[in-house]
């Protein structure tokens, strides 16, 4: 069973793919990270991101070189958003993702085009969204765990700039797919969200039975 969970910034898409993974006992792929990675390769190069030559220059980033906290930050997620929208960046990261997707037993993947280009053909696409308020504030919050601090009007600004360029960029738009599940959370817990997910996912497989 492949499982994508797409969505914009914050939307909890992270956070329900984990849930979905460690209940049906699958592998999760959080494909921003590879993004991330990218973005962040090409700031340590002094290079610019929205140019795809400097982008591309950076597609064989060494994992070794990254902690958490670093890639989750909200530098490496601007930087993310402008290497994403160049095509062969995309196109350079896209068999690795399908790999992961594809292996026997199947896999969990979020990300914005998992249902739409990386596996169309997953049994459950789950489209999360929630206002662009309401994930500025969850951003925030988790920028101030981290020991980040970030004004609120910063983040909700970049949320708004991020979902912006992801839905207008050429290349794999967020969008949801047209078989995608929507799951709004702006006003669910996070444990109310994913039990709406749980019943999706089962409502699904039961249907394929
Ligand atoms: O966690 P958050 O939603 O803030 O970001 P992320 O999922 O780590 O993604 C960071 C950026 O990478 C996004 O703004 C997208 O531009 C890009 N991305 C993408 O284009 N396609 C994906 N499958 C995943 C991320
Ligand atoms: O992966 P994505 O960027 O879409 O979001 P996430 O990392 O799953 O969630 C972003 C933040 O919102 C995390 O700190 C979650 O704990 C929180 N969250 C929430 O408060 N309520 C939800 N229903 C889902 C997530």
């Amino acid at each position: 069973m492949i499982i994508a969970v797409d969505g914009p910034a914050a939307s909890g898409k992270g956070t329900i793919a984990r849930a979905l993974a460690k209940r049906y006992g699958l592998p999760h792929l959080d494909t921003g990270l590879l993004y991330r990675a990218v973005g962040l390769t090409v700031l340590r190069e002094g290079a610019n991101p929205e140019n795809e030559a400097h982008a591309m220059a950076a597609v064989d980033f060494d994992e070794a070189l990254f902690d958490d906290p670093e890639l989750r930050g909200d530098e490496a997620g601007r930087a993310a958003s402008q290497v994403s929208a160049h095509p062969l960046v995309r196109a350079a990261l896209l068999n690795r993702q399908r790999k992961f997707a594809r292996q026997p037993g199947g896999a969990v993947l979020d990300g914005r085009d998992i249902g739409t280009v990386i596996a169309p053909e997953a049994e459950v696409k789950l489209f999360v969204k929630a206002t662009p308020r309401i994930r500025a504030q969850r951003r925030h919050a988790e920028l101030q765990r981290r020991g980040s601090f970030v004004s609120f009007d910063k983040v909700l600004a970049d949320i708004r700039e991020r979902d912006a360029r992801d839905m207008a960029r050429a290349t794999a738009p967020l969008k949801p797919a047209d078989d995608a599940v929507l799951l709004d959370t702006s006003f669910l817990s996070i444990d109310a969200a994913i039990q709406r997910a749980v019943a999706l996912v089962e409502a699904r497989t039961a249907a394929a039975a």
